[in-house]
């Protein structure tokens, strides 16, 4: 059997602040197989954005812990080999966008197949295509400041449809969108769950939760639980969009 896509042991994680340590992870655990969709929910400040940002190799565990991808030890790869395997196999989507603002939607998806190593030619004619499939085809050549919060959050996803990350780690990905909006960036989330990229998504809203087919519960820097989302019904697995999710996934 493959190994799993994700097998996080004991992550810990303090943080620094002047003459103060904040523990923000105190050994956590996590197994993840290919093609999973999993909502990590919790209160403000329970480490959710830290987790996402040890699981994403973009900072370190500070007190241990392991992390393995498809099998592989990442933990103790140097910073070169550390930046390959993010561009190259995850994709990040954040609350507040991130695109760079002096370049237009075209170019920031662009930008992200360098990274990951695809080739010049390849790259406009794919992020063309991932726009197209946002429903930005006419958007291209606009900058992040002509958009609209939701057309640039599918600048983002198209960022990581075109560059083709496995794993997609998104932080919130709503969090700044009305509800409508918020709507349609996760059902452009699920079709990539559903082309077979595997999501995990940080939210505190039940309904965007109900997305996913799995829920992890911090609290206080712990995983406190973790389980499939339940259906009023009591089936397990994928919602639809039209049930009342909230009601489903509050347990
Ligand atoms: N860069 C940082 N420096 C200092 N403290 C931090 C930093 N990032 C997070 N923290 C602290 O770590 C804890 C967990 O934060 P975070 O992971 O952002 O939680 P969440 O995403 O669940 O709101 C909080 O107490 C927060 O204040
Ligand atoms: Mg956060």
């Amino acid at each position: 059997m493959a190994a799993p896509l994700i097998q996080a042991t004991n992550l810990c994680k303090e943080h620094r602040l002047g003459d103060t340590t904040v523990a923000a992870l105190r050994g956590v655990s996590l197994t993840l197989e290919t093609g999973e969709f999993i909502a990590i929910m919790g209160p403000s400040a329970s480490g959710k954005s830290t987790l996402m940002h040890l699981l994403g190799l973009l900072d370190h565990p500070s007190a241990g812990g392991c992390l393995l991808l498809a099998g592989r030890d990442v933990m103790n790869l140097n910073p070169d080999e550390r930046a390959r395997v993010r561009a190259q196999e995850i994709g990040f989507i954040f609350q507040a966008f991130n695109l760079l603002g002096r370049s237009t939607a075209i170019e920031n998806v662009e930008l992200a197949m360098t990274y990951a190593g695809i080739p010049r030619s390849e790259r406009r004619r794919r992020a063309a295509m991932a726009l197209e499939k946002v429903g930005l085809g006419h958007r291209q050549h606009h900058w992040p400041g002509q958009l609209s919060g939701g057309e640039q959050q599918r600048v983002a996803i198209a960022r990581v449809l075109a560059a083709g990350p496995g794993l997609i780690l998104a932080d919130e990905p709503t969090g700044a969108l009305d509800t409508a909006t918020g709507r349609e960036i996760m059902a452009l989330l699920q079709d990539l769950n559903r082309a077979g990229r595997t999501i995990i998504l940080v939210t505190h809203d039940p309904a965007v939760a109900g997305y996913a087919q799995r829920i992890v519960r911090m609290q206080d820097g712990c995983a406190i639980s973790d389980g499939p989302v339940v259906r009023d019904d009591g089936s397990k697995g994928m919602i639809s969009q039209d049930l009342a999710v909230s009601e489903m996934v509050a347990s």
